[in-house]
């Protein structure tokens, strides 16, 4: 038989960018670069219809025609020409209407915006199945590690027991620093500044937000649990002491900003705290400004991975992976992934049910009797210890270090309550968990 068969090019998703700053300017780019390999994994053209900015003046170095840019994003996102909304401007507002309008508009919506998943994750579960809209965030956890999709897709046939993120690059890049240089936290976070990883106001990232947000929307996914952004106890590396990071590496550990979630017989424990890692675990390989998670199943065993979690074009990997997943389905028509279940897991347990190793620096008077008494109050809260050093000799004060067993977080803090009290014990310099 001699016979042609020709197939109609598919009709063009049409895509609207609000925000093109870092993130946007970079999916603008690889939009550019990467046009045609898109066009086949998206199953047909994607083409760019709108672009809304602050500033629709500012001269853009980007491969952006002028025409398509707007100051009027409310429009852009309910757009009837429009079929996927991209979501790159950051913030709470205006950003969370955008979304819940383009949602209830029945866009595919996609978001590299931590805040809001975290915090409106179920008003937009709930737009998107009143309007037929659909909701993709995976740059939003880990930059370009496709963290989301692992653990929503391919550990589908997995109890997830533990999941355990670096996934704040400036903390990890500062304790890197503090690590490599002996340097102290407020000089690597100049370092960080200058080097343009942190933010000059850098409270998000030090203090532990930033990646209780990411852990917040990794949580919901692993375990199906209701976890809420105020559930999440959280620690910065703010008080992380160069001696402590000496001290920790003389004892074989890393101290990482860990992101953890870990079930527990009675629940499920969420944190986000200085941790101190063993050398042998993968994590504690993860330096500068790198992220990773780690990831434990019932049946895959541990997971890792591990790649860039900022940055422009790391990130618009992650954006643009989603926008091509959004046209697949607007293509076949495929329902949405569901978003789990809130009521299906695990309940989340109070941060005092936490069980954990660990780390105590306390300054003592360096008296006959003083270990004793701090052994014994701890003793006295049902906390083992598992070792102790003594740092220095015939000064005062003098550092004794504990490392205990695994204790209940709230019979420790019990403890410490107690031991602060000890007339010979200065202070408790430092308290941090560490990683078995
Ligand atoms: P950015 O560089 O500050 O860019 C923000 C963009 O949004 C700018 O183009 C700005 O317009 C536009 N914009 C702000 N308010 C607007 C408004 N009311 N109407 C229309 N446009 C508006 O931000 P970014 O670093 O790209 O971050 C974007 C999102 O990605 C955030 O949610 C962030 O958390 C997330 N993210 C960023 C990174 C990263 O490495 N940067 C990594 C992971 C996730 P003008 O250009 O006119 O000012
Ligand atoms: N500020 C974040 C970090 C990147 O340092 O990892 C944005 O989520």
């Amino acid at each position: 038989m001699n016979s042609t068969s020709t197939h109609p090019t598919p009709a063009p998703i049409r895509v609207a960018v609000i925000g093109l700053g870092t993130v946007g300017g970079g999916l603008a780019e690889i939009f550019a670069t990467h046009a045609t390999q898109l066009t086949a994994r998206a199953a047909g053209p994607l083409t760019l219809v709108g672009v809304a900015v602050r500033d629709a003046a500012r001269q853009r170095d980007l491969p952006v025609d002028p025409a398509l840019l707007t100051t009027d994003a409310a429009a852009l996102a309910v757009r009837p020409d429009v079929d996927i909304v991209v979501e790159l401007m950051g913030g709470l507002e205006p950003a969370r209407t955008l979304v819940l309008a383009a949602l209830h508009a029945g866009k595919a919506v996609v978001t590299a915006n931590k805040a809001i998943v975290a915090r409106y994750g179920a008003e937009f579960v709930a737009a998107a199945a009143a309007g037929g809209g659909q909701l993709y965030y995976e740059a939003a956890a880990a930059g370009a590690v496709p963290i989301v999709k692992v653990v929503r897709e391919s550990l589908s046939g997995n109890r997830i027991d533990s999941l355990l993120g670096i996934v704040n690059g400036t903390c990890n890049f500062i304790l890197t620093q503090m690590t490599n240089s002996g340097a102290a936290f407020a000089d690597a976070l100049a370092e960080a500044q200058a080097l343009g990883y942190a933010e000059a106001d850098p409270t998000s990232d030090v203090g532990g937000e930033d990646a209780a947000y990411k852990l917040c929307l990794l949580a919901r996914l692993a375990f199906d649990a209701d976890v809420q952004i105020d559930d999440i106890a959280c620690e910065g590396i703010d008080t992380v002491r160069a001696e402590d990071i000496a001290r920790a590496d003389s004892l074989g550990y890393a101290i990482k900003l860990l992101a953890v979630a870990q079930r527990r017989e009675t629940g499920l424990e969420v944190g986000v705290y200085p941790t101190l890692v063993p050398k042998s675990h993968p994590l504690a390989a993860v330096h500068d400004a790198f992220n990773a998670v780690f990831i434990d199943g019932d049946s895959a065993g541990p997971v890792m991975l591990y790649g860039q979690g900022a940055g422009r074009r790391p990130t618009a990997s992650a954006v643009v992976a989603d926008v091509v997943d959004a046209a697949l389905a607007l293509r076949s028509g495929a329902a949405a992934r569901p978003e789990p279940s809130p009521h299906g897991g695990p309940v989340v347990l109070p941060s005092a049910d936490g069980l954990n190793r660990y780390y105590v620096a306390t300054r003592v008077a360096d008296q006959p009797g003083v270990l004793a008494a701090i052994a014994g109050a701890m003793a006295a809260r049902g906390v083992s210890i598992e070792s102790c050093v003594q740092d220095g000799r015939n000064h005062d004060p003098v550092d004794l270090i504990f490392v205990t067993h695994t204790v209940r977080d709230g019979d420790l803090r019990a403890a410490l309550d107690d031991i602060i009290k000890l007339p010979t014990v200065r202070s408790v310099a430092a308290v941090m968990r560490v990683l078995k």
